[in-house]
């Protein structure tokens, strides 16, 4: 069976719109992969940050992208043999993923590493352009939208739910800066793609996202 044939829903959105949890979510309602297309932008700028790069040395970022030493296993993941599933996720490497994903070069060095997570039985993708340049064959295609308001106070919450401080003004205006730079580059902007289904999960719950998106899948012939 070619890869083409396997099936994939692809789930792409602003940051902080639940396309994780929907994701991971859709994944084991169906028993599919799931790929978390954002922990590679991560990693990439991770593994530059340790390497002492600026996020505008981009051909040496590219080469590193091109060879990331990572290992996925379960929740876990391995950067050059180090668990760093949570030193991802911070705001400072964050911002750099969101740097580096402006450049061309580094976008195509992580292409086909994205593409080999598509495996039988399917796969659920999140990410800003999984629908539009990854997938583009994708059966079924989520744009994941919520008011950047919703957003901040959800992620706000989420950093004071694992103890951490949050400033929400800080948040907002982070947030605000990331939504323009991921939707205005050239390379692969965030938005819907053709066919895409927009779903605007401001006032809903996981819960009620996931159905959505189970229910588009089931009424696909
Ligand atoms: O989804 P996330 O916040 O973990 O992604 C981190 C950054 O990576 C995000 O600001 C933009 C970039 N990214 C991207 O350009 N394309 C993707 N498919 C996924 C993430």
């Amino acid at each position: 069976m070619s890869a083409q044939s396997v099936p994939v829903i692809t789930i792409d959105g602003p940051t902080a719109s639940g396309k994780g949890t929907v994701t991971q979510r859709v994944a084991d309602a169906l028993g599919w992969h799931c790929l978390d297309s954002g922990a590679l932008y991560r990693l990439t700028a991770l593994h530059a940050l340790t390497k002492h790069l600026d996020a505008n040395a981009t051909d040496d970022i590219a080469q590193l992208a091109a060879s990331l030493p990572v290992v996925f296993q379960g929740a876990e993941i391995y950067l050059e043999g180090k668990e760093v599933s949570q030193a991802i996720r911070q705001e400072q490497v964050g911002n750099m993923a969101s740097q580096i994903a402006a450049n061309v070069a580094i976008r195509s060095a992580l292409l086909q590493r994205q593409r080999d997570f598509r495996r039988l039985p399917g796969l659920v993708a999140d990410g800003r352009d999984m629908g539009t340049v990854v997938f583009p064959d994708a059966p079924l295609k989520i744009f994941l939208v919520a008011d950047v308001h919703a957003r901040a106070e959800r992620r706000a919450k989420q950093l004071m739910e694992k103890g951490l401080s949050a400033n929400l003004s800080a948040i907002l205006s982070d947030m605000q800066a990331r939504d323009l730079r991921d939707t205005t580059r050239s390379a692969a902007p965030l938005v819907a793609a053709e066919h895409a289904y927009t779903i605007d999960s401001s006032a809903l719950t996981i819960d009620e996202v996931v159905d959505q998106v189970l229910a588009y899948w089931q009424a696909i012939p």
